[in-house]
């Protein structure tokens, strides 16, 4: 990150970041996270994003943000993948094949009901 060296600059990072923060909480705006670490990678974790990226395109869908993350701590539950949707707490899901992440980007991101046998309780 470059440095911040005035005030003006200070106050364009805190507008943006403000900006992205009000994004994120906005009714209705998603945010699919897929966790794509070295073990979500070799559990499959390149299927599940093809696999959501997929289904946005098939499905025409809009007002949702993919983005990637790292090593979330927990192998033996990879793929993880997870859902935000508005303001709500988030909802992790565990070993997220390909055909899970569609069943999820059906049932919860575009019907808005978690996949329930797939949360991983935290
Ligand atoms: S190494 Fe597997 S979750 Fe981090």
């Amino acid at each position: 990150m470059p440095a911040i060296k005035s005030l003006e600059e200070l106050k364009r990072v805190r507008e943006e970041a403000l900006a992205k923060k009000q994004l994120k909480a906005t009714p209705g705006h998603i945010q699919v996270i897929v966790a794509m670490g070295t073990c979500g990678i070799a559990a499959g974790a390149r299927d599940t994003m093809k696999s959501v990226l997929n289904f946005i395109e098939t499905e025409h869908l809009s007002g949702v943000t993919v983005t990637q993350t790292g090593c979330m701590g927990m192998c033996e539950q990879e793929p993880i993948m997870q859902v935000v949707i508005g303001d709500q707490p988030k909802v992790v899901y565990g070993k997220v094949n390909a055909e899970v992440a569609s069943q999820i980007m059906k049932q919860h991101v575009q019907n808005g009901s978690p996949v329930k046998d797939y949360v991983l309780p935290l």
